[in-house]
């Protein structure tokens, strides 16, 4: 109703534009949807003022009953008409009040949760691998349960050989050194692994030369001190190709040393023994606390040994068939914890195993 027609309501029948201005702004004041059906109520229901009034109609004088029951229902139509209005827009407010209060900001940064890290020895691992992957070495790998064949006997160390007992071996299904010969079989004992050496022979089986092979794993021993876990890990490499020397094996182990170590670090060589290597080395680096002069943790010796190597002897070739005529090659071998140790200044080889992540998380 515009102002025109309320003024005119207003003078031909003034209680009905009273009821009118009351109603509206009753209306209008409701401030959320519950307080509008009160309203509502209030102003259109059987007790309202409105209601009242068209019911006391048929009791005015016959003239008057036209225009005040035109004007009675005009404004009863307005005011349904006001509530569904004020009803959509506070829905409308009530919408835009919760997209408003639940909206989610996408762009702000992610609740950041703690995220763990490969553990040292991983890290070692993959930092090894690097390094070879980078002279063309693939990786191989080799079980953990070994056959006794693989372990021992095909690295030219048959059962009666010393060099067995040195190893602390775990053994599976035993073949004891005092068995008589003839029970003797060593394809049959089944052990874990005392070193990764055992994938020289394995890869050797599979594939012809060239071979330039790295395997990482773990190792086990019946070894348990500050120095001696039960289960390490090793990486051992392998070589075989046409015309292959110490100088090779020399040279190849002086770059892996400057690259895990460091660049102005050199190495030397010591003879050693191994039975499925001729000659055989211990390959030692410099240290690096004391810069060679000799400290506590080079036992004053200016020298750390990090691993075994020697050039293939050429008795392993026998076991799968390589012409040693034709080939030769050098192998290595090297304790994971060990060169971490070295590397990070990690006094016992136990802390690895902890797992206290106040050790863990420094690197
Ligand atoms: N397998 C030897 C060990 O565990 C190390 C080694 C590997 C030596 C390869 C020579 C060549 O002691």
């Amino acid at each position: 109703m515009d102002d025109a027609q309320l003024q005119e309501l207003k003078q031909r029948a003034p209680g009905l534009a009273a009821i009118y201005r009351t109603g509206r702004d009753t209306i209008l004041r409701a401030h959320d949807l519950a307080t509008l059906e009160q309203a509502r109520i209030q102003v259109l229901g059987r007790k309202s003022p409105l209601t009242e009034f068209l019911r006391a109609i048929p009791g005015l004088p016959a003239d008057e009953r036209p225009l005040v029951g035109k004007g009675g229902n005009l404004i009863r139509k307005e005011l349904d008409a006001l509530v569904e209005e004020r009803e959509a827009e506070l829905k409308r407010e009530a919408l835009s009040a919760s997209l408003a209060h639940e909206r989610i900001d996408v762009t702000l940064p992610g609740q950041s949760f703690p995220a763990g890290h490969e553990h040292l020895i991983t890290q070692t691992m993959r930092e090894v691998e690097d390094i070879f992957i980078g002279l063309g070495y693939s990786i191989a790998e080799g079980p953990e349960v070994e056959l006794d064949y693989y372990n021992f006997t095909a690295l030219n160390t048959p059962p009666s050989h010393p060099a067995r007992s040195a190893h602390d071996t775990f053994w599976i299904v035993e073949q004891r050194e005092t068995m008589p010969e003839a029970v003797l079989d060593a394809d049959r004992g089944v052990l874990l692994r005392t070193h990764t050496s055992p994938v020289q022979v394995r890869v050797m089986e599979r594939q012809k030369p060239p071979v330039y092979v790295l395997c990482l794993g773990k190792v086990y021993r019946r070894d348990s001190d500050a120095t001696h876990t039960p289960m390490f890990h090793q990486v051992e490499g392998l070589v075989v190709d046409e015309g292959i020397t110490l100088a090779d094996l020399k040279g190849t182990v002086a770059h892996f040393a400057r690259r895990f170590f460091g660049p102005d670090r050199t190495i030397r060589v010591r003879p050693h023994f191994f039975p499925f290597t001729e000659p055989s080395i211990e390959v030692d680096v410099d240290c690096g606390l004391c810069g060679g002069k000799g400290c506590r943790s080079c036992k004053h010796s200016g020298w750390l040994e990090i691993m075994g190597a020697g050039m293939v002897d050429p008795a392993v070739y026998d076991f799968v068939d390589y012409d040693p005529e034709r080939v030769s090659g050098f192998a290595f071998g090297m304790g994971v914890e060990r060169m971490a140790m070295l590397k990070h200044g990690i006094p016992d080889l136990r802390l690895f195993y902890e797992n206290d992540v106040r050790f863990l998380r420094q690197f």
